[in-house]
């Protein structure tokens, strides 16, 4: 059972304040965990709760601190541990909010998260286990975000995310070292054309591109030069993070890149055809903009046998906008992010819904993240067979791909790695 719970605010990797919270038990067993955020959120996210006024430019969480040492510590001590759905359903209620927006967002993801530690630790199973149940652990393929533009890094760059996938490596292990390798060739030709070398949030290089199209050419190039081979090794994902181009969120586009200006659905929706012609793209998320829905339908009805078309910051975690995607076949997949729903179990709600209805499902970190690695065991957990956590590059991103190392190694053997 629960006896006390509290918080505590600490910073993340772009140096802004978040959450961490530790849930102790009865007989001593401690559950941690940290909360990370967004930078490029869809409107339709649950609320972070920040303090506001001149502390930490108004970033602070010291108010989603004090939720979780009185509100929430009230409300739960005394609980099992175990009893997730239990306590994920105490906390949605005592908030009592559409969007988590009293108790802040962060507050119950912090204490959702530390709770399933705590139940793993007192269960005596690795989190992923715990969570996961029996059956061959799966490792997920990494989806590593090599190039960073758009809001993730100050360039030329529309598109946010350009994805390393080692898709075609025979284990995990092996799929990071050609990531790795490929990201040290790809700055090997960054430098020799006088192109910057350093990197964004999500520690892929960060150049200034001639094109959107360039920064493709260049990362398709590199997985040649460290001897790999396109399409076959190593594929490539795309978030474009069109809601970042899109004033309005709607079918509108303002592309930075030269001689394009405004952009229609259309126009994106062509330009994907082309790339998917000449270069090895097995997953675009994103595409078109969170209020596109007709665009989304119309790209997905064109690419979706093709690639895995993923919805972000349309679908934001949430079944209500999930379950109409279905409906209306915006997409063949929804990107799933613990902190955009709020809790563990609606979290697992989402990835329930996308396996019922035969899509696919892509777990994912955020741009500001911690050293924090629930997300490598919740990944192998939820069984999608990939997940994102940034480059092969910066401490934050490495702590969940090390995690995910660490668990094929203590496996033997005896675990999965496919894409699907
Ligand atoms: P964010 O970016 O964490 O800044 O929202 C990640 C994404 O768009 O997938
Ligand atoms: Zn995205």
């Amino acid at each position: 059972k629960i006896s006390s719970v509290s918080a505590l605010e600490i910073l993340d990797s772009r140096g802004n304040p978040t959450i961490k919270v530790y849930v102790r038990l009865e007989d001593g067993t401690l559950g941690t965990a940290s909360v990370p955020s967004g930078a490029s959120t869809g409107s339709n996210e649950a609320i972070e709760l920040r303090d506001g006024a001149d502390r930490y430019g108004g970033k602070g969480v010291l108010k989603a601190v004090e939720n979780v040492n009185t509100e929430i510590a009230g409300a739960l001590t005394g609980k099992w541990a175990t009893d997730q759905r239990v306590i994920d359903d105490v906390m949605i209620r005592l908030d009592g909010t559409e969007n988590k927006d009293r108790l802040g967002a962060n507050a119950i993801l912090g204490v959702s998260m530390a709770v399933a530690r705590a139940g793993a630790n007192i269960s005596g199973l690795p989190l992923y286990q715990y969570l996961g149940g029996a059956g061959t652990p799966r490792i997920p393929v990494p989806c590593m975000n090599i190039l960073n533009g758009g809001e993730h890094a100050d360039n030329s760059v529309d598109f946010q995310e350009f994805m390393l996938i080692p898709d075609g490596a025979p284990n995990f292990r092996e799929g990071l070292r050609y990531v790795s390798e490929t990201f040290h060739h790809l700055k090997s030709i960054l430098n020799r054309k006088g192109l910057a070398t350093s990197v964004g949030d999500e520690g892929g290089f960060a150049p200034n591109c001639k094109s959107n199209e360039e920064a493709v050419e260049l990362i398709t190039q590199a997985i040649g030069e460290a001897g790999y081979e396109p399409g076959k090794d190593l594929s490539i994902g795309i978030d474009s993070a069109a809601n970042s181009f899109s004033p309005n969120l709607n079918n509108q586009y303002d592309l930075k890149w030269s001689g394009k200006g405004k952009a229609l659905s259309k126009d994106l929706i062509d330009l994907t055809g082309k790339w998917l012609d000449n270069y090895p793209i097995i997953l675009w998320e994103d595409p078109l903009s969170e209020g596109d829905w007709e665009g989304f339908a119309q790209f997905t009805k064109k690419y979706g046998d093709r690639i895995e078309v993923v919805g972000d910051d349309i679908f934001v975690t949430n079944t209500k906008f999930i379950s109409k995607g279905i409906e209306l076949k915006t997409a063949n997949a929804a990107l799933i992010k613990l902190n955009q729903i709020g809790t563990v179990s609606e979290t697992i709600d989402a990835v329930r819904m996308c396996r019922e209805a035969g899509w696919r499902y892509f777990l994912s970190h955020r741009s500001g993240e911690t050293e924090d690695s629930f997300l490598a065991d919740f990944a192998v957990a939820m069984d999608g067979g990939h997940l994102k956590s940034g480059s092969a590059c910066r401490g934050e991103r490495l702590a969940k791909y090390n995690r995910l190392l660490e668990i094929e190694h203590e496996l033997k053997g005896h675990s999965e790695y496919r894409w699907s």
